[in-house]
C-alpha cells in the first residue's frame, strides 16, 4: 500500500532549524523560529501558568474525558478574552467557542464547519499568509484564493488594493484575517482600516474568518483584539480561531478555540453541535491540561494580573528590540528598511532582502531567516542587534 510513496521534502522551516542546530559558529543567530524568546534565549513558562498548573494538579479529581466541546468554563472565558465581556454579540448569546487543540486545530475546525451541507465557499487569505493556513484550510476540501495584502519594499499594507478586491467578491465567500501581530508580515490593519473592512464584509455578504494568534503581543490585551470585536459587532456571522500558544507560552499543551457567531443563539447553537460533530470524528475530545490552566488564570483575579504583566513584558521586550534594531538599521540600510521595522507589530516582521540575500545571511553571516525575508524579532537580543544591522546591510 505505502510502496508508492515518495519521501516528501523537508518542511522550509524546520530544514532551517536543523541547519540552525548543525552550525557551530558561535555567532549564530536564530531569526527563523516562530516562538517567543526571552533575553537569554527560552521559550519560558510563564510564573501565571506555573501557578496555574500546581493548581490544577492539586484540584484535579479524574482524568475522564471532558467532552468534544472541551472545558466549558475556558469556552466562556476565552470568549470573553477575545470580545471583552461587554460585547453586545456575547450577551445577546451570539457566539459560542469550543475549545480545540490549539490554533491549529480552531482553524481546521472551522473550516470543516464551512462545508457542512456540501459547501465549498471559496476562502481569501492574505497575499502572503501564514504558509501553514493553506494546509489547514484545503485539507477541509475548500479552495483559496489570495487577496493583494503586502508591500514588501514598504513593508505595509497594501489598503486600497485589498479593499478594492473585497469589494468585487461574490457574497458567502469567506475572507481570512490575521486579528493582530500578521503573520509572516507584521503588518497590521488600523482600526479605520478593520471599520472599512468591516462595512465591505457587511455590505458584500462576505464571512470573516479571524485568525487570531497573538492577542497581546502586538498592542496590548485589549487593543490587539479590537479588530475582532469590530468585526463581531458588525456582521452577522462569522468565525474566529483563537490559539493560546504563544499569549499563554502554552505551545505543546495545544490550547485554542473556535468561536462562531451568526444571527442568533438558535444558529449558534446549531453550529456549535456540528462543530461538536465534527471534532468528534478527528480528535474526539480536545487534551485538557492547558486548556485547565488558561481557564484557572483567567477566573482568577491575582493569576490574571500576573498573567497580563507578563504579556506586557514580552509585547514591550520586542517593542524595545524593534526600536533598537530600527535605529542600527537606519545606520546601515535605506530609511526604508529602519521604517519597516519600527512600524511593524508582534513576533514576526518582514523585511525587504531577496531570498538570495537571505541565503547569504545564512551561508556567511551565521543569520538564519525564512527565504521571504521572515524573522523572528524575539530572536533578536540586544548584544546582536549591530551585528545583524551591520550584516543585512551588508546585502540588503
Ligand atoms: C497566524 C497563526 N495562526 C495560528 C497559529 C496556531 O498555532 P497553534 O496551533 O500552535 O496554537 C499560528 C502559530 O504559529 C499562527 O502563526
Amino acid at each position: 500500500m505505502f510502496e508508492n510513496l515518495q519521501a516528501l521534502p523537508e518542511d522550509p522551516i524546520l530544514g532551517l532549524m536543523a541547519a540552525f542546530r548543525a552550525d557551530t559558529a558561535a555567532t549564530k543567530i536564530d531569526l527563523g523560529v516562530g516562538v517567543y524568546k526571552d533575553e537569554h534565549g527560552k521559550t519560558p513558562v510563564l510564573r501565571a501558568v506555573r501557578a496555574a498548573e500546581q493548581a490544577v494538579l492539586a484540584d484535579q479529581q479524574t482524568k475522564t474525558y471532558v467532552g468534544p466541546a472541551g472545558n466549558e468554563q475556558f469556552n466562556a472565558l476565552i470568549a470573553e478574552l477575545v470580545l471583552g465581556s461587554k460585547h453586545p454579540a456575547l450577551t445577546s448569546g451570539r457566539v459560542r467557542a469550543v475549545q480545540s487543540p490549539g490554533g491549529c486545530g480552531a482553524l481546521r475546525l472551522g473550516a470543516e464547519l464551512l462545508t457542512v451541507g456540501g459547501a465549498r465557499p471559496t476562502v481569501h487569505v492574505s497575499d502572503p499568509t501564514w504558509a501553514n493556513h493553506v494546509p489547514l484550510l484545503s485539507g477541509a476540501g475548500l479552495q483559496l484564493e489570495r487577496y493583494p495584502y503586502f508591500e514588501h519594499r514598504t513593508g505595509t499594507v497594501k489598503f486600497d488594493a485589498m479593499l478594492e478586491r473585497l469589494s468585487s467578491l461574490p457574497a458567502g465567500d469567506v475572507v481570512l484575517l490575521h486579528g493582530c501581530c500578521h503573520n509572516p508580515t507584521g503588518a497590521d490593519l488600523s482600526i479605520a482600516q478593520w471599520r472599512k473592512i468591516a462595512d465591505v464584509l457587511l455590505q458584500r455578504r462576505l464571512v470573516p474568518y479571524v485568525d487570531i494568534a497573538y492577542q497581546g503581543l502586538g498592542e496590548g490585551i485589549e487593543a490587539d483584539a479590537e479588530g475582532a470585536r469590530l468585526i463581531a459587532a458588525t456582521v452577522p456571522e462569522a468565525l474566529i480561531a483563537v490559539s493560546c500558544s504563544k499569549n499563554f507560552g502554552l505551545y505543546r499543551e495545544r490550547v485554542g478555540a473556535l468561536m462562531v457567531l451568526s444571527e442568533s443563539g438558535t444558529q449558534t447553537n446549531a453550529a456549535t453541535s456540528h462543530l461538536r460533530k465534527i471534532a468528534r470524528g478527528v480528535w474526539s475530545m480536545p487534551p485538557d491540561h492547558g486548556a485547565a490552566i488558561v481557564a484557572r488564570i483567567l477566573s482568577d483575579t491575582k493569576l490574571s494580573e500576573d498573567w497580563r504583566n507578563e504579556v506586557d513584558a514580552m509585547r514591550n521586550r520586542m517593542l524595545s528590540l524593534r526600536s533598537a534594531l530600527s535605529a542600527a538599521l537606519a545606520k546601515t540600510c535605506s530609511a526604508e528598511m529602519a521604517s519597516v521595522i519600527e512600524k511593524q507589530r508582534g513576533m514576526f516582521s518582514t523585511i525587504p532582502v531577496t531570498p538570495e540575500a537571505a541565503d547569504t545571511l545564512r551561508q556567511q553571516h551565521h543569520i538564519y531567516m525564512t527565504r521571504d525575508g521572515r524573522i523572528n524579532i524575539a530572536g533578536v537580543s540586544m548584544e546582536s542587534i549591530d551585528y545583524i544591522a551591520k550584516a543585512i546591510g551588508s546585502v540588503a
